[in-house]
This record gives structure tokens, sequence and C-alpha cells, in this order.
């Protein structure tokens, strides 16, 4: 029977971006299955919940028949990935700040169970979209059209209607 290969794509997810999309749907194309991984600590309230985290990664996964999400919390990443079985993670690299913060999580979940990662060069156009960016940008009265769903902006301009609101 041929071998499955399956990959991990981690992260918060608060909330999912254009840029995350690319990354999913590039990691799609490369694996039999895609499991994105919302790793959590419960004890620190993010902007959204993991069951919304959750659905807008589904809704931004929409055709995407090889791609599920599950959720994690207070897990390491090594240990996730063992339970799903998955030797491999794909992670996005938007350059040298992600290269810096990326390197040594990568060194560090290879020295503890050989787990690799896998860096797909961020699309240009996503470069500079990140979940707190995006949020931020949104909170202030800027438009995110176009770097979240439009259901993750509606969903922002709900939430983040007030500066000085504390998410
Ligand atoms: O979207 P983010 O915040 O960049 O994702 C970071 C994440 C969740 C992938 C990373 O913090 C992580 O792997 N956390 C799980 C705990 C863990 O394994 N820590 C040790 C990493 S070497």
């Amino acid at each position: 029977m041929p071998v499955t290969r399956r990959c991990v794509c981690p992260g918060s997810y608060d909330p999912v971006t254009a840029g995350h999309r690319d990354v999913i749907v590039r990691a799609a194309a490369l694996y039999d299955e895609v499991v994105v991984a919302v790793l959590h600590n419960p004890a620190k309230a993010g902007t959204f919940t993991i069951e919304e985290r959750i659905s807008l990664i589904e809704e931004a996964a929409e055709g995407l028949p090889n791609v599920r999400v599950a959720a994690f919390a207070n897990r390491l990443l090594v240990d996730v990935c063992r339970e799903l079985d998955s030797d491999v993670v794909v992670k996005g690299l938007r350059g040298g700040t992600d290269f810096a913060y990326e390197m040594p999580m990568a060194l560090m979940n290879r020295h503890l169970t050989g787990l690799e990662t896998v860096f797909l060069p961020g699309a240009s156009e996503f470069e500079h979209i990140s979940s707190s960016l995006v949020k931020e940008v949104s909170r202030f009265g800027g438009d995110v059209t176009g770097m979240v769903s439009d259901r993750v902006r509606d969903a922002l301009l709900a939430r983040l209607d007030r500066p000085e609101s504390a998410n």
C-alpha cells in the first residue's frame, strides 16, 4: 500500500490570513494530507475563540479535500505531530524576521524528535501580512480587504470596533 505523505501546518491563526491560506493551498498540492494545527494556550485569551479560528480556517480551505483542521492546547508541536503521525511541518517564510524566529524552533523540533520543517517562500504580495498587523490596521479603521477573507474582515470589524478594546 502506498505511504500517505502527511504534513502539519501549525500556528496560532488568530485569525487566518491570506498568507496562511496561500501556504495551506501550496502544502495541499505537495502532500497527500494537510493537518492545519491550531496550537494555543487556553490561559491566554486570543482575539478569536478556538472554535472561531477553526471555522475561519475551514472556510479558507474550502475546496481542498485533503486539508483538515484540529486544535491542540498546551502541547509541544513535536508531540502533536507524533499524534498525527506526521514527520514534517510546513511553514511560510516572509523574510529575514520570520527566518530568525523560525530557525531556532525548526532546529529545536529536529533536535527533540527529528521532526523536519519545510519552509515555503512567502508570496511577495502577502509579505507584509500578519494576523497581528491585520488586527491593528482593522482596529484603527484601516481596510484589510484582500489581506483576510471577507468573513474574517467583517468579524474583525465587529470585534475590534473600539480603539480601547483590549484584544
Ligand atoms: O502562528 P505562530 O504564533 O507563529 O505559531 C507559532 C507556533 C504555535 C507554531 C509555535 O509557537 C509552536 O510550535 N508552539 C507549540 C509549543 C512548542 O512546541 N514550543 C516549542 C517550539 S520549538
